[in-house]
């Protein structure tokens, strides 16, 4: 070391800002909304807090809220009437997102991005269509290309009411080549795909679980997620993906995982997405309440930090209040 290299010159308050090589924009952010048919009222959702289950009726004012932060898109995810084994009101023509949706884009300037995934709306709870079978173990499997058609009506059926971009989340093999053909063969080639490319089996989906009530009725995920070990594979993933059409890649959950999104950062030229899910805000509020943390400050550096191994864009339940203050 020479006492020449002075890395702190540029660390002074007139410089800092030229040199920063990140910075956070609202038109960074999409924001997660729940829209609930069980519901006439906002029920606050207790493990992800300051959100809310909103019914259909009240998703223009949500929305309404959050374009007036500065965040221009939002995600919706819908907890139905009713389930059943084959998430039938996941591609209702009167379903909760798809009625949501057609309100939403009616009355507000938002871009709508519909999660594509049947585990809201399946009795079971899982992201496709459940076989049991009594010879292997597991006695039951989430059967892969039966799920696939489910997949594509319900991206379809959320393209007919007008949402700009359809997220399929079911980590079902070939979910988005389906999807984009079925896109297409019903004259929506302009609806996006932000496929969840690298969707690990993350503990950290637990909050929101509670709060979309889609929590595995028995077993768990792991043989259609990725496994958390794996870096490699979801190279592999976005890979597919890509090939089959996607035009965003996502990476969920985001911060245990900066190393994937930067690996995909390297590897591609579309956009990246990473998803900061409700266990990672949740722990935050959570330390911030016992005083242990400023919440404001760790929450723009998450994002701020989620940018800088690569994402374009953060799905994120600070959106509102991060794009508030910036
Ligand atoms: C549904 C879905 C999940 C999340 C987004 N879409 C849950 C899951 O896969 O179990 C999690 C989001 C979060 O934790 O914030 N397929």
């Amino acid at each position: 070391m020479h006492l020449t290299d002075r890395p702190r010159r540029l660390r002074t308050d007139g410089v800092r800002p030229l040199v920063s090589e990140t910075s956070l924009s609202a038109s960074d952010l999409i924001a997660p909304v729940f829209v609930d048919a069980t519901t006439d009222e906002r029920v606050p959702i207790e493990s992800i807090p300051g959100h809310e289950r909103v019914p259909v009726d009240e998703a223009v004012a949500r929305v309404k809220e959050i374009r007036e932060t500065g965040v221009e898109a939002v995600i919706l995810f819908g907890i139905p009437e009713s389930k059943d084994p084959e998430g039938s009101r996941a591609y209702a023509a009167d379903g909760v997102v798809q009625e949501a949706t057609r309100r939403i884009t009616a009355e507000t300037d938002a871009y709508v991005i519909g999660d594509v995934c049947l585990c809201e709306y399946t009795d079971h709870g899982h992201c496709g269509v459940v076989e049991e079978s009594a010879e292997t173990a597991p006695t039951w499997t989430v059967k892969n290309d039966e799920t696939l058609d489910l997949l594509g009506r319900t991206a379809v059926s959320q393209a007919e009411a007008g949402a700009d971009m359809v997220a399929p989340s079911a980590m079902t093999d070939g979910q988005v080549g389906t999807i984009r053909e079925a896109l297409d063969d019903a004259g929506h080639e302009d609806v996006a795909i932000m496929a969840y490319s690298a969707k690990y089996e993350s503990a950290f989906y637990g909050p929101f679980r509670d709060a979309a009530d889609g929590a595995p009725a028995f077993g768990d995920r792991r043989h259609y997620q990725m496994d958390p070990a794996n870096r490699r594979e979801a190279i592999r993933e976005a890979e597919l993906d890509a090939d089959q059409g996607a035009d965003v890649l996502m990476v969920k959950p985001a911060l245990p995982y900066l190393d994937v999104v930067s690996d995909l950062r390297r590897e591609f030229d579309q956009p990246i997405a990473a998803y900061n899910v409700s266990g990672e805000y949740a722990m935050l509020h959570a330390a911030a309440d016992n005083g242990w943390l400023d919440l404001e400050a760790v929450a723009h550096e998450s994002l701020l930090s989620i940018k800088r191994a690569g994402a374009d864009l953060i799905l994120t339940y600070f959106a509102e209040d991060v794009a508030e203050r910036i």
